[in-house]
């Protein structure tokens, strides 16, 4: 099966790539840009009390224009190759961006090998996909275009079938001063995948109930080590580990990118941000709750050669695994999950 992840390493790492994604890459890296309007891209992104300004391309700073637009593209179906499924389809917003199905359907029904992951906060990620491999938002929009499994496209192909769309030529004249191509579409995705920031649950305003409390200190303690992989603002620290889920792997994780054996199995660490909605859980979707994954922790997971020391067998009380699952599910951010400027 073609994988996304042939996809992305022809992309990305190798020289041999198709003339019509070549093309592709090079409107997505040129360097034509159109002077971005000043606008309060403040008003259109929201910034949390503790979290960081993010950090805009210089050609593409978000104004309402480009969010405007990306907001249409993220829920079109005629990206795909048979007007059968958009962006939103893998990625829902009541599931925080993610799929509640371990491996979503792409166009004619044709199935990947990962489960779709939340786009929380993904503004703030430093690299995308499994093994890190796009470094940018606007590369990573031309994934799921080309990839066999998602939409199964030819970049042309999708701009084409815009090409005498008056509502989508003329926001892309407003938003990035010419006519809808590649240049356009990943830069309008970027944009109003930028606005989706997270950080309202009750876990941020510190409302917790006695229990969540408990969970909390248990998150943040030697005991478990969770916060060694998933703390900071974004529950996660952007980095790579293997968490020993499983005793087999299909999945070759970051080494399909590095080559490396110690990166086998080893994949990014997710953000644990509204996890309560985001099931079923790691990199295939196939632990479908909470307390699975809580148990798997307190289990120490299977041994593998790249399984993280941090994961080990913590002997955590029944209580204390549903405290730990109390303060995953406080991480939900209701203002997040439910906000119109989202939605189709
Ligand atoms: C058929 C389901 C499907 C469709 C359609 C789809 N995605 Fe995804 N998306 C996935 C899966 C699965 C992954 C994880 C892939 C990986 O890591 O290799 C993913 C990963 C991503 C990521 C990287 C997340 C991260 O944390 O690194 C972004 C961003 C993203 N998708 C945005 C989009 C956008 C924008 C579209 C539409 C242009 C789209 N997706 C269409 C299934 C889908
Ligand atoms: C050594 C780093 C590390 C530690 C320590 C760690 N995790 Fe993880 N966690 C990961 C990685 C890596 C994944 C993704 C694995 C995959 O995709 O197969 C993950 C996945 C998860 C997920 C699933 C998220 C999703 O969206 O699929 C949850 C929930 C989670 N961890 C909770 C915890 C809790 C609770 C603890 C402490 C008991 C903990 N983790 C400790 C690295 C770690």
């Amino acid at each position: 099966m073609a994988s996304r992840n042939t996809v992305l390493l022809r992309s990305f790492a190798k020289p041999a790539i198709t003339a019509s994604l070549l093309c592709a890459i090079l409107v997505v890296t040129g360097c034509s840009v159109e002077p971005a309007e000043p606008s309060a891209y403040a008003n259109a992104i929201d910034v949390p009390p503790g979290f960081p300004e993010q950090q805009f391309p210089a050609d593409n700073v978000p104004n309402d224009h480009r969010i405007a637009l990306g907001r249409f593209l993220f829920y079109s179906q005629l990206l795909s190759h048979d007007s059968d499924v958009a962006c939103a389809s893998c990625h829902y917003q009541g599931a925080s961006f993610s799929s509640s199905q371990a491996i979503s359907p792409g166009t004619q029904g044709r199935l990947g090998t990962r489960n779709a992951p939340s786009l929380a906060n993904i503004g703030y990620k430093p690299h995308f996909l499994m093994e890190g491999g796009v470094p940018t938002l606007e590369m990573q929009a031309l994934v799921p275009i080309q990839e066999h499994s998602e939409f199964g496209m030819n970049m042309l192909d999708v701009i084409n079938r815009f090409e005498n769309n008056a509502t989508v030529q003329s926001l892309s004249m407003k938003a990035y001063g010419r006519r809808f191509d590649a240049y356009v579409l990943t830069r309008a995705i970027a944009s109003f995948e930028r606005t989706f920031v997270s950080g309202r649950s009750r876990a941020d305003q510190d409302q917790l109930t006695a229990a969540e409390q408990r969970g909390r200190k248990l998150f943040f303690s030697d005991r478990t080590s969770c916060s060694s992989c998933h703390g900071g603002v974004f529950y996660t620290n952007h980095g790579f580990a293997n968490n020993g889920a499983y005793e087999q792997y299909s999945d070759q994780g970051r080494q399909r990118l590095t080559g490396k054996q110690s990166d086998a199995a080893v994949f990014a660490i997710p953000s644990l941000r509204n996890v309560s909605v985001s099931s079923p859980y790691m990199h295939d979707g196939r632990m479908e709750t909470l307390s699975d994954v809580i148990a798997h922790y307190d289990r120490g997971g299977f041994d593998h050669p790249n399984k993280s020391p941090l994961i080990r067998p913590l002997g955590l009380t029944q209580r204390e695994c549903d405290d730990l699952e109390a303060f995953l599910t406080s991480l939900t951010d209701q203002t997040f999950l439910y906000n119109p400027r989202f939605a189709p």
